[in-house]
């Protein structure tokens, strides 16, 4: 028999009845509204659904102050992690907010109004006591905290919601579905005893024999739920973790497993939030929950200690389990016993027998180098879904920025090396000439310095752009001033790599090769703010290679550039 919601009834909040939600939808558009933040709205969306029962809304100040003093709500509910709207008290000003306003809460993707919230009271946190009491540490390493100190504004909005409409998704849609949707699925399947398995990284084999063993002990289902809200700081994203999850169900034995997703906002908060993914796990119908080592585990603190030890989460869960409700299923560390090719609980492992682990960060140190990453950790399938979202060099993308003074060269350059480019193959290959930029994206700007930054800042936005989607790029404006320049590295070097070429051409061998005679109308004072002339060039000092025309030919400079770009694996690693 399906498990029953925490408190007893699921509070799935979505209106059925087509009149009264039109209804609220019209009074939504009237009202003052607040845009929620991408955590809130994660929130939002579970209170919405049932995902958080027994809330009905964000949390007053009696109720925020119990469930972190206590771990509960004030009627005794159990309920681990405070839920709150979070808003700046001038912008409540500003909307003339105030207890029993009636407030819309819109989606910042699309504006939509989902809710219409009805204020029961306003109040301020104690920030330190909520970061001791539930994170268990007053320290900003600790990414809830920090969110605390940093993100979270400083009135406190409780009060009871009314769904308006469900957040629109676009990316797999067709596997998230609400507490409701997954009873459903559960009855329609006759599936009675369910296991629930919570994660936010890649599943391995490791993740694969745990669910297993979990669902043979208790002789259960499995519903894989992973977290599709937001994660600890750096984690994998979650397109790239769902085409994973994807690819391991039919790892599973035939009619064992469900894949469905939770946009759940974790906040890492180890064991208080174990107890929280078990109630919401209970919520969606499981009878089962596993809770491993580290669950929900926030890694290091500022002293470089763990912020709680592998297996505290366990001991909270355990330590509720009469009032849970949902029988959790704890697992030491699953470790591989290469002789005889199984995975098994540490504490189950005879003395003596070889083990072998490979850690997160050595799997993701793996991932960007291109080491081998054996079978016996992860399945094939699996491999090839990360690699391609950590490609190496030579699929990713990079920009040579050639800079110097107009006539020494950098045209030639670059036009020779986009062709020296296109023999290499394997990427698209754009050319973003100075003249180029001025006529089709800069066309009304004129060189001032002020103009010219804005020049330089447009080739960079679309040098990066092209980087990031994995071109090589070569642009070659003049680009006279550092400022810009560092700030177009910076921004390149986060989408793939950067190369900046100084063309360090002597000015009066610049003048010579200016056959249009630009030079001279400059000196003639025809043309004001002309770089070399009446305007500056600063050269750089920190190119990666510094190239002179004069003593050096161009192919011997663009032989020059393709030795740099090899070194660091962008080409003829094939
Ligand atoms: S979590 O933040 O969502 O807990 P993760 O995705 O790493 O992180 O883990 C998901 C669940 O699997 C947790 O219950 C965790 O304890 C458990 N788990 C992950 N790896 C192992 C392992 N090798 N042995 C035992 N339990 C594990
Ligand atoms: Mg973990």
């Amino acid at each position: 028999m399906a498990n029953s919601p925490h408190g007893g009834i699921l509070k799935d909040l979505y209106i059925r009845d087509e009149p009264i939600q039109a209804a609220l939808q019209a009074e939504a558009e009237t009202l003052p509204y607040v845009t929620l933040t991408e955590r809130q709205l994660c929130d939002l969306e579970l209170i919405l659904n049932g995902g958080f029962s027994p809330l009905e809304g964000f949390l007053t100040e009696a109720e925020y102050t119990s469930v972190v003093e206590n771990v509960r709500l004030p009627d005794g509910t159990l309920w681990a992690i405070p839920i709150y709207l979070d808003i700046d008290r001038a912008q409540l000003d500003k909307l003339g907010v105030s207890v029993g306003s009636r407030l819309t809460l819109r989606d910042p993707r699309d504006d939509q109004p989902l809710a219409i919230l009805t204020v029961s009271d306003l109040y301020q946190p104690n920030r330190e006591t909520e970061a001791i009491k539930v994170y268990g540490a007053n320290d900003q390493a600790h990414p809830a905290v920090h969110y605390l100190y940093h993100n979270t504004r400083d009135t406190f909005v409780g009060g009871k919601l009314q769904a308006v409409n469900a957040p629109q998704h676009y990316d797999y849609v067709a596997i998230r579905r609400t507490p409701s949707e997954v009873r459903a699925l559960f009855k329609k399947l006759n599936w009675t005893r369910v296991v629930a398995f919570q994660t936010r990284n890649p599943m391995h084999r490791a993740h694969r024999e745990l669910t297993v063993r979990a669902a043979r002990m208790r002789h259960a289902n499995v519903l894989i739920q992973p977290v599709v809200g937001l994660t600890k700081p750096g984690d994998i994203d979650h397109f790239t973790r769902v085409r994973v999850y994807q690819a391991i169900m039919p790892k599973y034995p035939n009619g064992m497993a469900q894949l469905s997703l939770l946009p759940l906002a974790m906040r890492m908060g180890g064991p208080r939030e174990a107890v929280w993914h078990a109630i919401i796990r209970k919520n969606f119908g499981a009878t089962h929950f596993i809770v491993g080592r580290d669950h929900a585990g926030p890694g290091k603190n500022s002293q470089g200690e763990d912020f709680y030890g592998p297996y505290e989460a366990q001991d909270l869960v355990l330590k509720y389990k009469d009032e849970l409700d949902i029988e959790v299923v704890p697992f030491q560390m699953l470790t591989y016993l290469p002789d005889t090719d199984e995975y098994m609980p540490v504490n189950e492992v005879p003395q003596g027998t070889k083990t072998l682990n490979i850690s997160g960060t050595e799997l993701r140190r793996r991932l960007k180098t291109g080491a081998p990453i054996p079978e016996w950790f992860s399945y094939p399938e699996v491999v090839k879904i990360l690699r391609e979202a950590n490609p190496p060099r030579d699929k990713q993308g990079f920009t040579v920025f050639l800079t110097g003074l107009h006539a020494s060269g950098k045209e030639a350059i670059a036009r020779a090396l986009q062709v020296a480019l296109n023999q290499e193959g394997g990427r698209s290959v754009s050319l973003l000439l100075g003249e180029t930029i001025r006529q089709e994206l800069s066309s009304e700007l004129g060189f001032t310095k002020r103009e010219r930054d804005i020049n330089v800042a447009r080739i960079g936005f679309v040098a990066s752009e092209l980087t990031r989607a994995g071109a090589a790029c070569i642009a070659a404006p003049i680009a006279p001033y550092d400022e810009a320049r560092q700030l177009v590295r910076q921004q390149i070097s986060k989408a793939g790599g950067f190369y900046l070429v100084h063309v360090a051409t002597p000015l009066e061998v610049c003048i010579k090769n200016d056959r249009a005679g630009v030079y001279q109308r400059a000196i003639n004072g025809e043309i004001k703010g002309f770089t070399g002339i009446d305007d500056a060039y600063e050269a750089p000092d920190n190119a990666d290679l510094v190239a002179d025309v004069t003593k050096t030919s161009i192919s011997q400079i663009v032989h020059e550039i393709i030795l740099l770009l090899e070194r660091d694996g962008y080409i003829g690693d094939r």
